[in-house]
């Protein structure tokens, strides 16, 4: 029998507090913005499963792929006693590591970590099935907020933080969580990052604006969040779906935009919020790196990159890094 164990980091009331704060700070700055974690309820975590399967969508593939070839080779790498996956949502790349690591006989408990409690709870179901000597240890936590790792794991650890999220963060807040991460890791630690790289223009957008809608409905999405958990009064009807390439910044930009002037009520914030037709609401930025950008932000917060692997047509980076 697996053993799945899950802890709460955060108090009860973390997620709800959170989601206010940021909706006030963000609905009522002078540029509108709303950060990506709050995409991630019930709907929005199907949606996103939906869209790692669309034929524009190839980051969740690319890296896939990188996984499928390079996984004995981390294992080996690594010998890590505890995996730990920071935003493991399904968990379902994760098990190219966890078959690996398990064949080398070194893993002994896996941590994915986790803002969704029913994600967590449906991964480790699953993986209690299919790996009956395994300990499986959920944290439900924010890793943008705290991280948090519980502080039993035993080590080598591996720190997985895949599929291209760290370019959800701010440079500044990519800087900050890499510093939280790295004090977190002990030598003969090891951190696997997914980063999605700098190509086509036309390719990248067509990534996060497919031809089906997928993303449009996923984007809008966040509406019915704030509607469901502020009682807020957004109409998803009233807004199109921009997704558009930042040359200057290399990243992606998701953004909502009024369709027409409207007023939207905020009940919970005691607030109501005022679009005029054309103005926009960002509501993701996903950044996209070279392979120096990698290794200068992972320099820069005591790391030092090990490998650097790709897939073939060079779409995706997977890096293996070790404190410095
Ligand atoms: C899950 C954060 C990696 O930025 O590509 C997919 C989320 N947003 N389509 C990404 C996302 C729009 C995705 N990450």
């Amino acid at each position: 029998m697996t053993a799945f164990e899950l802890t709460r980091l955060l108090p009860a009331d973390h997620f709800a507090k959170a989601l206010r704060e940021d909706a006030r700070r963000g609905l009522t700055a002078p540029a509108k913005w709303l950060p990506p974690k709050w995409f991630y309820d019930k709907r929005g975590s199907e949606l996103f499963e939906d869209i790692t399967k669309l034929p524009e969508y190839y980051p969740t593939r690319a890296e896939r792929a990188i996984l499928t070839e390079r996984a004995t080779e981390i294992a080996a790498l690594t010998g890590a006693r505890t995996l730990v996956e920071l935003g493991s949502g399904s968990s379902e790349k994760t098990r190219l590591l966890l078959d690996a690591l398990h064949g080398l006989g070194t893993l002994e408990t896996y941590v994915p970590v986790d803002v969704s409690e029913s994600a967590l709870r449906e991964a480790g179901r699953q993986l209690a099935l299919d790996y009956p000597k395994l300990t499986v240890h959920g944290v439900v936590s924010d890793f943008t907020a705290t991280l948090g790792l519980p502080r039993a794991v035993r080590g080598p650890k591996l720190v997985a933080f895949l599929g291209g999220t760290l370019g959800n963060l701010t440079p500044t807040e990519r800087a900050a969580f890499l510093a939280a991460l790295r004090a977190e890791l002990a030598p003969g630690d090891s951190l696997l990052l997914g980063t999605d790289l700098v190509k086509d223009p036309a390719v990248l957008v067509a990534a996060y604006d497919d031809a089906a809608g997928v993303t449009a409905e996923f984007n809008k999405n966040l509406l019915n969040v704030l509607d469901r958990e502020l009682d807020a009064g957004f109409d998803p009807e009233a807004f199109e779906h921009v997704a558009l390439w930042d040359a200057e910044q290399e990243w992606i930009e998701m953004r909502l935009r009024s369709l027409r002037e409207q007023q939207v009520a905020v009940p919970a914030l005691e607030l109501t919020v005022a679009f005029a037709e054309g103005e926009e609401l960002r509501t993701e930025i996903s950044a996209k790196f070279r392979r120096e950008k990698v290794a200068a932000e992972l320099a820069e917060a005591d790391f030092e990159l090990h490998e650097w692997w790709t897939d073939a047509e060079g779409r995706f980076g997977l890096s293996l890094a070790q404190p410095v």
